[in-house]
């Protein structure tokens, strides 16, 4: 298109006017409307001004194009009739349709034909003139040749018996605008150090900003399904009256993520290859939020039991449940929140908490493993709680997953007996599939806290990203969380409604 810009504004500058843009479009040989793309563009920047030029013109209709040829319906029916006559039945078959219908009423009214009923039988159309002279049709030709028809005519034909039809358009008369110039000069759309330095900033022409223009949809902003999913836990545990606890310290010392949890120091979680060790600080030194009489329990518990336990009989060293580790459950925090609660102003009282936050293992990275991850943990703590309660409670929170049937199998934990594993049934696998963990936490965690000894503490745990995977689809962890996730599946995931 900058090539007919050129033409224009060449030829503007050369004539000083153009008196009609139809005709210029004629001689470039482009379409008028395309031509009018760059009058617009042109005139917007003030290099031209236009003039409407407004058109007016008779056009022939799809129909009438047949008989510019064919001759007018009138015309047709009369070459029909022929010298001797015909009945209306073979007048309707040699010109059907609409055709005959007009042509018959047009040339009667001529007085071209007329219905002869002396034959007494069926009525004749026979032929009133010798011949005629078909005037529609040489309208019709002129119209086609553009020649204008008198104002009778052209009404008689375009309302009456709608063989044409008016066209309307508008074609410009162009000269030079006030910024005239053979070439476009593209106005600036910031200010340069250059233009500046040189002063050409003082002549130059610069963009007007668009103060209404649309701004860039945020690439940003949106929810993970981890965080959707989440949402929907934290609904689920408040709506059934639990409290959320603080998650965020992920690092914690050995002794709240093991030691507190009646977890040998020998256990093979706390082995490097399960477990990431911090290196800087290593340590928490236990006196910090460790009072040393429950510190000294925890220690007992160990080495020689108490509570009705033998314990595991070695020697508990400090300085290992003094290292600072990753949290490798959230069950570390359940651990500091249950101290608090045996520990508070007031005493001992019941509680529901749950948290949903991050998890760090040292674990080969495949499919279904990942070294970071979420848990989601419910706690309920009680006097005289029993497994039928963690039982009912498990019932009521996996339902309104849209868990129904659950079953239940031993399972080992050092920090809880009973455990429980609690597998579900999936219709959409037609298998049972293990959806979490629990159980009662044992007196040797609990006691050792100073909670009462009627108290009891049913708890379980499992994972966010298995939930969000079966919910979004996605069989590879690492398509979830990572750097392999794509932002479009980050951008495009939808909304998440569970239990439905
Ligand atoms: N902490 C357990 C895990 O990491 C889950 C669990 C929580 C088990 C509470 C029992 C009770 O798998």
């Amino acid at each position: 298109m900058a090539d007919l810009e050129s033409n224009l504004l060449q030829t503007l500058n050369a004539q000083e006017t153009i008196a009609d843009s139809g005709e210029l479009a004629k001689t470039l040989g482009v379409d008028h409307m395309v031509l009018v793309g760059t009058i617009r563009s042109l005139q917007a920047s003030e290099m031209i001004v236009a003039e409407d030029i407004d058109h007016f013109r008779y056009a022939l209709t799809e129909e009438s194009q047949s008989y510019l040829t064919a001759g007018s319906p009138e015309a047709q029916v009369f070459d029909a009739v022929g010298p001797n006559g015909i009945t209306m039945a073979e007048l309707k078959a040699a010109v059907p349709g609409e055709a005959g219908d007009v042509g018959f009423k047009q040339a009667m009214q001529g007085k071209w034909l007329a219905l002869d009923k002396s034959g007494g039988g069926e009525p004749r159309v026979v032929r009133k003139v010798e011949s005629i002279e078909d005037r529609t049709q040489a309208l019709l030709a002129d119209v086609a040749a553009g020649r204008e028809l008198a104002q009778s005519d052209a009404e008689n034909l375009a309302k009456k018996r709608k063989l044409i039809k008016p066209e309307q358009w508008k074609t410009y008369k162009l000269t030079k605008g006030p910024k005239f110039a053979l070439e476009r000069k593209k106005p600036a759309t910031d200010l340069t150090f250059d233009m500046v330095a040189k002063g050409t900033w003082r002549t130059q022409e610069f963009k007007e900003y668009n103060f209404n223009a649309m701004g860039q949809p945020p690439a940003g902003g949106h929810l993970h399904p981890l965080l959707k999913v989440r949402t929907q836990f934290r609904k689920i545990f408040t709506q059934m009256g639990f409290e959320e606890m603080p998650t965020n310290q992920y690092v914690e010392s050995s002794f709240w993520n093991f030691d507190a949890l009646f977890q040998p120091q020998q256990h093979p979680a706390r082995d490097a290859h399960d477990t990431f060790f911090l290196t800087k600080p290593a340590a928490t030194p236990s006196d910090r939020g460790v009072p040393g009489d429950y510190l000294q329990r925890v220690q007992s518990v160990h080495e020689s039991g108490g509570y009705g336990s033998l314990g595991y009989g070695y020697s508990w060293k400090l300085a290992d449940a003094e290292k600072n580790l990753l949290r490798t459950h959230t069950t570390a925090v359940s651990s500091r929140m249950l101290y608090k609660l045996a520990n508070q102003p007031g005493g001992f009282k019941p509680a529901k908490y749950f948290s949903i936050d991050r998890v760090f293992r040292n674990e080969q990275v495949d499919r279904t493993h990942l070294a970071e991850f979420h848990q989601v943990e419910g706690l309920v703590c009680d006097r005289g709680l029993t497994l039928g309660d963690l039982i009912g409670v498990l019932n009521q929170f996996f339902s309104r997953l849209g868990l129904k049937k659950l079953r239940f199998k031993p399972a080992y934990n050092p920090y809880t007996e009973p455990s429980m594993e609690i597998f579900s049934y999936s219709e959409q696998l037609g298998k049972w599939m293990e959806v979490g963990n629990s159980g009662m936490f044992r007196p040797e965690m609990l006691r050792p806290m100073g909670l009462p000894e009627d108290v009891n503490v049913i708890a379980w745990g499992l994972s966010l990203e298995r939930p969000t995977m079966i919910l979004y689809g996605i069989d590879n962890i690492r398509d979830l969380f990572g750097h392999r996730v794509s932002l479009s599946m980050v951008r495009k995931n939808p909304l998440c409604r569970l239990g439905l």
